[in-house]
């Protein structure tokens, strides 16, 4: 099969996928990690969302507008919600209903999502401007169409880039049931289309042509 070529690759873009890291300094945010540890095991999360801190940290790299904080904090939490839905619903409401993307299951994730937020950024030292600054992104992270802020964009295009990456191109295929050649044609025909920041764009590009050699796509 003939694959799309884009134009940003690992040589001009630094992003995970390379092994680069974030260039800026950020602070630590340990004591978040441990507060959110007990909601990570549902769904990869544990695996989703230090991935998609990361990402997060590249693109604030290039927009020193954001508020730092605000979008990583939010990056950290924005699937917690997870932990608390009904779990068998998950990929069967989630992912393989027709509705998938704005089902009752997402919205229910989002609100989760909010309260858990509520609960355990006070005793990591946050107060309630905070605290409202990263539950309206949250709110809506997945059901929402449009972005409300330059926090909530870089957030919306830091969940999305996992996808390009081997790691959760793969979690995609066997959440959709699907086979990676798919997933390919939802990146492709959606996905891309939706990265809203132009360092995002660029390591969407970067991370996904970089994904098609390393898993054969021209042939699984
Ligand atoms: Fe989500
Ligand atoms: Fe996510």
């Amino acid at each position: 099969m003939a694959l799309p070529t884009y134009a940003h690759t690992f040589a001009d873009t630094p992003t995970l996928g390379s092994g680069a890291t974030p260039a800026g300094t950020y602070s630590n945010l340990d004591h978040v990690w441990k507060a959110a540890e007990p909601f990570l095991r549902t769904r990869m999360n544990d695996v989703h969302l230090p991935m998609t801190v990361m990402y997060a940290e590249f693109i604030l790299d290039q927009e020193p507008d954001a508020d730092p904080e605000v979008t990583r904090v939010a990056a950290l939490l924005h699937d917690v919600g997870w932990s608390r839905v009904d779990g068998d619903k998950i990929l069967t409401e989630g992912f393989r209903s027709d509705n998938f993307l704005t089902s009752d299951i997402r919205v229910q994730h989002e609100k989760y999502g909010c309260d858990i937020a509520r609960e355990i950024l006070p005793g990591c030292g946050y107060d309630d401007a905070f605290i409202t600054r990263v539950t309206d992104i949250i709110d809506g992270h997945d059901t929402r169409k449009e972005h409300h802020s330059l926090e909530d964009a870089i957030m919306r295009d830091s969940d999305r880039l996992w996808r390009f990456h081997p790691t959760g191109l793969g979690f995609s295929a066997e959440w959709f049931a699907k086979s990676p050649q798919w997933v390919l044609g939802d990146l492709t025909g959606r996905v891309m289309g939706e990265m809203i920041t132009p360092t995002g764009r660029a390591m969407a590009e970067a991370e996904l042509n970089a994904s098609m050699r390393i898993l054969r796509l021209d042939i699984l």
